[in-house]
């Protein structure tokens, strides 16, 4: 169930973020032998290919944070994660998949990727070089949590490593919120890391928010929105706070059976609707459900686009997803797992996902829709189906709703649609994948 599907007003434990289809809890160890093969067979021609290098560790674990990391790690257990990282990069960079084709887009997420130090970076730089380039990148991403910045870090960041888009957490701009989250960072770091980060000069930075953080209000809200708008980053990312089963609230909400803490669907939903109003007064345009950009002409999100139409990504870190040539693949999510198999030589693969056509169609229809359109000829060219046909009953539904307009080829959600296009999307999934667990 995804509480953005069920549309229910109150934010409960057990929604989720979409990202992929099938829904992960489907894919198996089964198909791994699927995935070798796709791994060590050609490439396919003209598929644009990035690179995805995941660092799991925090300073601290935010009370709503659903990804699996690690605080209190001692320096030497994260120097062995980055030598296997380093290892494991080796070997992917063996794979025939590789083909001949650079990397068009890397990606540094986590966890957070900042954690590292300066150090760090450039060994971690250093060594990635002897085996792999990705100078002639056209994005490189590397997403940050303020207080682990120091202006050392930030120039290692520029010119060590090549980031050209660095995506800042800030997720709120009050201390007292941000403490109660269980946030490491307070606003004062943040505005420490903005002056190294301008001075820096990076073509794209990001700044993450998130509407619904516990103790949120309108007029916190208008604060962030203004503080956002001050720092006149290239693009903003707003998530509406989702409370997955793993999360500190979500075990406290189950566990003591207490209310949920966090503001209900339609308040955050007003929250973003302000914030994208204030940010197009401010000459932003809107480039999904989630996200504002200064100038479409100079950010392009080369990882999210290319992704969305099934780029290959090649994943390495710990519980990193990857997709090559057509297929799904995640890498082993226990840590010992990861590490004793890279450092058994071998490419640390936990399960995979073979999609058909049909469903490689719907995960590109339902990723693309969180842009906010579609185009019904680009489907009929690539997949040889009319999604207007295909999904007839579904679209009538969303027009009548007034979630979305259908005029010719085009498809576009209207402001309430895009507002809750994670809850649209699950009526696209095939019945058995409709009622499982989605991770
Ligand atoms: C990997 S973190 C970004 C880097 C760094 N770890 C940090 O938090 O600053 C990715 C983003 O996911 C978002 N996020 C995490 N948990 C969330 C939740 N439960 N609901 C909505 N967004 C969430 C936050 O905005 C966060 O910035
Ligand atoms: S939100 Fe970022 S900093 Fe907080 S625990 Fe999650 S990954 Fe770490």
């Amino acid at each position: 169930m995804s509480s953005a599907a069920s549309d229910k007003k109150k934010t409960e434990v057990g929604s989720y973020f979409i990202s992929n289809y099938p829904p992960y809890s489907q894919w198996n160890p089964g198909e791994l032998p699927a995935v070798r093969e796709a791994l060590d067979g050609p490439p396919q021609d003209d598929t644009p290919l990035g690179l995805y290098l995941h660092i799991p560790f925090c300073r601290k674990r935010c009370k709503f944070c659903y990804f699996k990391v690690f605080t209190d790690v001692k320096a030497a257990e994260v120097q062995r994660y980055v030598d296997a990282l380093c290892n494991e990069i080796s070997m992917v960079s063996e794979l025939a998949v590789m083909g001949d084709r650079p990397f068009r887009f890397v990606y540094f997420g986590g966890g957070t990727p900042s954690f590292l130090s300066p150090k760090q970076l450039t060994k971690l730089a250093d060594r990635l070089r002897q085996h792999i380039t990705w100078d002639g990148a056209e994005e490189v991403t590397f997403e940050c949590e303020p207080g682990t910045l120091s202006e050392t870090k930030v120039k290692t960041l520029r010119d060590v490593l090549g980031v050209t888009r660095v995506s800042l957490g800030i997720e709120n701009f009050s201390d007292t919120i941000l403490e109660e989250n269980g946030r490491a960072h307070l606003s004062k770091q943040v505005f420490n890391a903005w002056e190294w980060i301008s001075a820096a000069d990076f073509p794209n930075v990001n700044i993450d928010l998130i509407s619904g953080m516990v103790g949120e209000t309108w007029d916190n809200w208008k604060v962030n929105v203004r503080k956002t708008l001050e720092l006149s980053p290239e693009s903003v990312t707003i998530y509406q706070m989702e409370l997955p089963f793993n999360t500190v609230y979500s075990k406290d909400i189950l566990g003591n059976h207490v209310e949920s803490p966090v503001a209900d669907w339609d308040t955050k939903r007003a929250w973003v609707e302000y914030a994208f109003s204030e940010f197009k007064k401010a000459g932003y345009s809107v480039s999904s459900a989630y996200t504002v950009v200064k100038d479409p002409t100079k950010v392009n999100f080369s990882y999210r686009d290319n992704l969305w139409k099934g780029a290959d990504l090649l994943a390495t870190g710990i519980a990193s997803f990857g997709h090559a040539s057509g297929v799904h693949y995640q890498n082993l999510p226990e840590l010992e797992q990861y590490l004793g198999a890279i450092e058994a030589g071998r490419l640390p693969l936990g399960r995979g996902f073979v999609p058909t056509d049909h469903q490689r169609l719907v995960r590109e229809m339902i990723l693309l829709l969180k842009r906010g359109y579609l185009d019904v000829g680009y489907f009929r060219d690539k997949f040889g189906v009319d999604i207007l046909e295909l999904f007839g009953d579904q679209w009538q539904g969303y027009v009548s709703d007034g979630y979305a307009k259908i005029d010719g080829d085009s498809i576009k959600l209207t402001t309430d649609g895009l507002l809750r296009v994670d809850a649209m999307l699950p009526a696209f999934f095939e019945p058995e994948f409709q009622g499982v667990r989605y991770t």
